[in-house]
């Protein structure tokens, strides 16, 4: 080859290479051409909590799948590993809140699948993954998961007390689902991988609030955090208290007042009061935003607001036309543990609340 057609080629070839990257100063990450130069942990993203539990159901969190709610631009999802009943298998994670006898929102592996097709099909988003490892799963069986579903090869890992890249950056790595653990199995051969740690780089504040004026900015998880050094995750979804019997009171989620839970307004009790009070007590605006039945209020507007973009009106991602297998279910707290465990709403239950609601 001679020296021109050398120097052509790698012309070409950088030319090749820089493609994906500029083309993105006219693309758009996680919902904004703005956000794309960000740094992952200084961009506001919306999350759904529960993201499987969808449906017709008194005791759904979300009106639909994660493939619509990553269309309608969630890109933060709280999630709940559990065991299968059937067949019973120790090393394949379920979707299930509590028990999956109570509620299964399907398989993992079929969940993520809908991330990778996703993430395939958009090359500029980045998708962060919070798992409620309830049944304590070990790092391996979350490995074998990830590949299953395509996931692990997009899998980013990033070391504690160190800058985040921006979404840009991690675009062109190829690394864009961020996954935490809420409880993590110690197993050497994963320290320092993808899979990580949840509180050694987020807190939270409270969740399974029942008073509509109670969304509080304080650190709830873990306890006696302190919050600088950290992201975080800001819960905002409303359950109603019914009457306390030996401490345990029964919640729902409250698909009813979601509109104004979900309202923009600044007035106590909306998301987006909460967001200004958090930003302005934690010195930073939330990096996700947890909340149920998303479609209901002004959330992308509070979105909007807190990356400081322009809001641009959206039209929801349909109905799915599968429906997840979803028993009625209500969750019950044990007030004196903070502990909770979801019952079957079957009838005695529906007896049980109109026996109490008589009384009161
Ligand atoms: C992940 O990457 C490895 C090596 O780069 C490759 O062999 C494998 O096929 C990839 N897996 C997927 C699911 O893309
Ligand atoms: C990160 O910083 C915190 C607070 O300064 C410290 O407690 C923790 O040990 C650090 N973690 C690592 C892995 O260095
Ligand atoms: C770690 O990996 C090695 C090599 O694959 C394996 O023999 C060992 O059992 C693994 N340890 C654990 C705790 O999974
Ligand atoms: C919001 O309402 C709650 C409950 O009524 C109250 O305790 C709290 O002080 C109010 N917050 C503000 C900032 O007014
Ligand atoms: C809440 O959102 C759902 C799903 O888009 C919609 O069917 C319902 O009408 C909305 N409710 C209100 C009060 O806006
Ligand atoms: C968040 O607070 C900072 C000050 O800490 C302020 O400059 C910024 O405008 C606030 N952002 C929003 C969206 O309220
Ligand atoms: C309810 O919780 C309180 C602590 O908050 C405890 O003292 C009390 O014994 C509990 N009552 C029952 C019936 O478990």
């Amino acid at each position: 080859m001679n020296a021109q057609m050398s120097v052509h080629s790698t012309l070409s070839f950088a030319t090749l290479l820089l493609a994906p990257i500029t083309a993105t100063l006219a693309q758009s990450c996680n919902g904004h051409p703005d956000l794309c130069n960000r740094k992952y942990d200084a961009v506001c993203n919306v999350a759904t909590h529960n993201s499987y539990a969808f449906g017709k159901n008194i005791a759904a969190n979300q009106y639909t799948d994660i493939a619509s709610q990553l269309q309608d631009g969630i890109r933060g999802f709280l999630i709940d590993a559990h065991h299968p009943l059937n067949p019973p298998d120790k090393h394949t994670i379920e979707l299930c809140h509590t028990s999956c006898f109570i509620q299964d929102g399907g398989t993992a592996v079929d969940n993520l699948k809908k991330i990778r097709t996703f993430l395939d099909n958009n090359p500029y988003e980045v998708v962060t993954i919070f798992w409620e490892n309830f049944d304590a799963f070990d790092p391996s069986d979350f490995e074998a998961l990830y590949q299953q579903a395509g996931l692990a090869n997009l899998s980013y890992y990033q070391p504690p007390n160190t800058t985040w890249p921006t979404l840009l950056q991690m675009a062109a790595m190829g690394k864009r689902v961020v996954t935490f653990t809420d409880n993590v199995v110690i197993n050497g051969n994963y320290t320092n991988t993808w899979y990580m740690p949840e509180f050694s780089y987020v807190f939270e504040t409270p969740f399974d609030t029942t008073n509509a004026n109670a969304f509080t900015c304080t650190v709830d998880r873990p306890k006696g955090k302190a919050a600088a050094g950290s992201f975080y995750l800001m819960n905002h979804f409303l359950s109603s208290a019914l009457p306390s019997l030996s401490n345990k009171s029964i919640d729902i989620p409250q698909s009813g007042k979601a509109t104004f839970t979900n309202g923009k307004d600044q007035q106590n009790g909306t998301l987006g009061y909460q967001a200004t009070l958090c930003n302005h007590t934690f010195g930073r605006v939330p990096t996700f935003m947890a909340v149920d039945f998303y479609q209901n209020g002004s959330v992308f507007e509070v979105w909007a607001q807190m990356n400081e973009v322009p809001y641009t009106s959206k039209t929801w991602a349909g109905m799915p036309t599968v429906t997840a297998s979803s028993t009625p279910w209500v969750r019950v707290i044990d007030t004196s543990t903070g502990h909770h465990v979801e019952i079957r709403l079957v009838a005695w239950t529906l007896l049980f609340l109109g026996v109490m609601v008589f009384l009161a």
